[in-house]
């Protein structure tokens, strides 16, 4: 045997299956699994209202006093999508299943409805109300990353049909070659694929210009698209959409900042807040999960990547007063200078989907270490640590609002956001390579 054989096998005995075990039995992770129902039923109340059509998703909880999300954001409802879809093929078939597959159809025929309705601006028009109709008020306009998560959605959705047989119902709804593009997936990567060069506004809907998240979440867009596209035979589509996500590439390189040692946000500002001197953002650790293909692009071993999430875990932990106290983990927010408390602009707080991504960044990190046969356990022992702290702040019921009062530790604004469900869905979703 040789000797790197024996290292590889020394690490394997006494790291990896100990390790594994003990991933199995992390509160966290037991709390994640026996809460699966409750976050996906949490979801399906945010879905199609009763004052509005059925596909609508609403940001979140409609209630008195608190900041109004009765809208269907198109980024929050791709996110929402994206991982009810992993849920549905992990469900037996059965009435779960059933009733997601007729969300996602409504879900279909809304997100038509809304791409051909009068609007402002073009496929980035950013939020509308649950009646299809269009925002008219004054708002951070366009959101290229929303028409990139819908893409990725009923890409998504559309990869499922196919694998049920159901080809001619995505030949027919979801992906014809026409053009103009007359079908919802079409005619995203069509307008994704000639407009990405074009400054929008953020993910924070807050600042216009070139943002690392829209362009990570672009890149997947088109490259999903091309695969699919050259499935159904649209041969010059699929070379077209995968040149351009080649490109997307290149920009994405853009964002490294030496001096600062991270990636950062947003490069080229046009306009917006001006208050983002850091330009340190979870909005990158989210394009790195939401954008993420497990290809190799700015994987989780990345030094760039592992930079980037060191100091934001280093820069939270010091900014919020809760990080004080002795609950494990670190509660993480938007970015350092935010001042969104949801009714007020008088200083950010940490938010559950921020906190849950980095948890979810760290099991992914986990994997990607246990596939390369090295010790994990420590990385698995902070996103477990990251989940309790997240599950600290909720509310008892296990309940989570967009934000954690920096002082009280408390919830605060929007009851009930849609986001973080899915967000705690495709976070217990990383770990079930631990628990195999
Ligand atoms: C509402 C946006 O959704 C939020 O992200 C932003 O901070 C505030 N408006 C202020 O622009
Ligand atoms: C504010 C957040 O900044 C934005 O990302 C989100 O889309 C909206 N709220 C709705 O949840």
């Amino acid at each position: 045997m040789s000797t790197t054989t024996r290292i590889l096998l020394f690490l394997c005995i006494f790291c990896c299956i100990p390790f594994s075990a003990f991933a199995k039995h992390s509160d966290a992770i037991e709390w994640l699994d026996a809460n699966t129902e409750f976050f996906h039923q949490k979801i399906l109340a945010n879905l199609s209202p009763a004052d509005g059509l059925p596909g609508a998703v609403i940001a979140a909880r409609k209630v008195e006093h608190e900041p109004d999300y009765h809208y269907h954001w198109v980024r929050d409802a791709g996110i929402t999508m994206i991982a009810l879809n992993d849920r549905y093929q992990s469900l037996p078939d059965g009435h779960n299943k059933q009733q997601l597959r007729h969300a996602f159809f409504d879900y279909l025929d809304f997100s038509a409805r809304i791409q051909n309705t009068n609007k402002l601006t073009d496929l980035g028009e950013p939020k509308f109300y649950v009646n299809g109709e269009a925002y008219f008020h004054p708002w951070g306009r366009p959101q290229n990353d929303g028409p990139a998560l819908r893409a990725i959605s009923l890409i998504h959705w559309a990869n499922n049909l196919l694998a049920e047989g159901d080809e001619a119902i995505v030949r027919h709804r979801l992906y014809d070659a026409a053009l103009p593009a007359t079908l919802p997936i079409k005619k995203d990567l069509e307008y994704l694929s000639h407009h990405w060069r074009e400054p929008s506004f953020d993910i924070w809907e807050e600042v216009q210009g070139t943002h690392f998240y829209t362009l990570m979440v672009i890149r997947r867009a088109l490259l999903e698209g091309a695969i699919l596209a050259r499935r159904l035979d649209d041969q010059g589509a699929a070379e077209w959409y995968h040149s351009q996500a080649k490109q997307v590439e290149l920009a994405i390189q853009s964002f490294w900042n030496e001096e600062k040692g991270y990636l950062t946000a947003t490069i080229n500002r046009v306009s917006g807040i001006d208050y983002k001197q850091s330009n340190l953002d979870s909005a990158v650790l989210l394009g790195l999960l939401h954008g993420g293909m497990d290809d190799g692009f700015l994987a989780w071993d990345n030094p760039k990547v592992i930079a980037t999430l060191r100091k934001l875990r280093a820069t939270f932990a010091a900014l919020y007063p809760v990080n004080q106290d002795k609950t494990p983990g670190v509660a993480i927010g938007r970015y350092p200078e935010d001042r969104y408390g949801g009714n007020d602009f008088t200083g950010g707080n940490p938010w559950p989907l921020c906190t849950l991504a980095m948890a979810e960044a760290s099991y992914a990190y986990a994997a990607l270490l246990q596939r390369h046969q090295q010790p994990y356990a420590s990385i698995i022992h902070q996103a477990n640590s990251d989940v309790k702290r997240a599950r600290h702040h909720a509310h008892p019921d296990g309940s989570m609002d967009e934000q954690i009062d920096r002082d009280s530790g408390e919830m605060k604004s929007a009851r009930d956001l849609t986001w973080n469900y899915a967000a705690l869905l495709t976070t217990h979703q990383r770990t079930l390579v631990f628990q195999q």
